[in-house]
């Protein structure tokens, strides 16, 4: 029996490869959801379908590679015509938290080098207040407690409370993202203010990137048994 929530991640993906027009420069996404697409785009592929995908992950990459869609990278291919990613969570403003897969930088690359960004997710993704799943937070290896001292007031000058840990790999090391660095996850429950919390994560010189998505999803495709709901723009 297939797993209702990865149904739906399909049914979202599925949509999303009807937005796919020949000749489209395409960010591919990380994380399940996208990964359904990225296979769903093989297949397109292998019937004929021309297009160029700009992986978020070295994890991406090999699934697009083993499935023969032809790549390119941001300084061959700056600018794209539309990204296909997951998300953490999004608010009904079309904000999201991403980087539960460790990609958030290269995600956050690619979608701002994109004409539109459209996320696909299940149900369970969908939150009144951001924060229930905690937010990511990439920064350099050096100066890491420090960074995260700064992390934790800035989360506190915005309204946010909680802890921020240094995310481990399953045998206990250090995570190391695909650019070298670390990842802090702020279990904050809520964040009222996200614009502020992401302005002052902004401005602590160890931090390399947050998950705050702000600005960047035209349209969120979200799945559930009973079928697909478009919130935003698909145009
Ligand atoms: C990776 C991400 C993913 O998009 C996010 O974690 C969602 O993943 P999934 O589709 O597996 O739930 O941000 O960094």
């Amino acid at each position: 029996m297939i797993d209702p929530a990865e149904a739906a991640k399909r049914l979202a993906a599925a949509r999303a490869v009807d937005l796919v027009m020949p000749g489209m420069r395409l960010g591919l996404g990380t994380g399940s959801t996208a990964a359904h697409f990225v296979a769903l785009l093989g297949e397109r592929v292998a019937h004929g379908l021309k297009v160029i995908g700009v992986p978020t992950s070295e994890r991406t990459r090999e699934q697009a590679h083993a499935l023969n869609i032809p790549l390119s990278t941001l300084d061959e291919t700056p600018e794209l015509d539309l990204t296909i990613d997951g998300a953490d969570e999004f608010d009904p403003q079309l904000r999201l938290i991403k980087g539960g897969g460790a990609a958030l930088l290269r995600e956050k690359i690619v979608a701002a080098a994109s004409t539109r960004m459209v996320v696909v997710t299940d149900r369970s993704k969908q939150v009144a207040t951001l924060g229930r799943f905690p937010l990511p937070v990439e920064v350099d290896r050096f100066g890491l407690e420090s960074s995260r001292r700064h992390v934790i007031a800035a989360g506190q000058a915005t309204g946010c409370a909680g802890t921020v840990t240094l995310r481990k790999t399953s045998d206990g090391h250090v995570l190391v993202t695909d650019g070298g660095h670390a990842i802090l996850d702020c279990a904050f429950g809520s964040i009222p203010d996200p614009d502020a919390l992401a302005r002052a994560l902004n401005a602590i010189p160890g931090v390399v990137e947050h998950g705050l998505f702000i600005g960047l999803a035209k349209a969120i495709i979200v799945a559930d048994a009973a079928g697909v709901e478009v919130i935003g723009d698909l145009t």
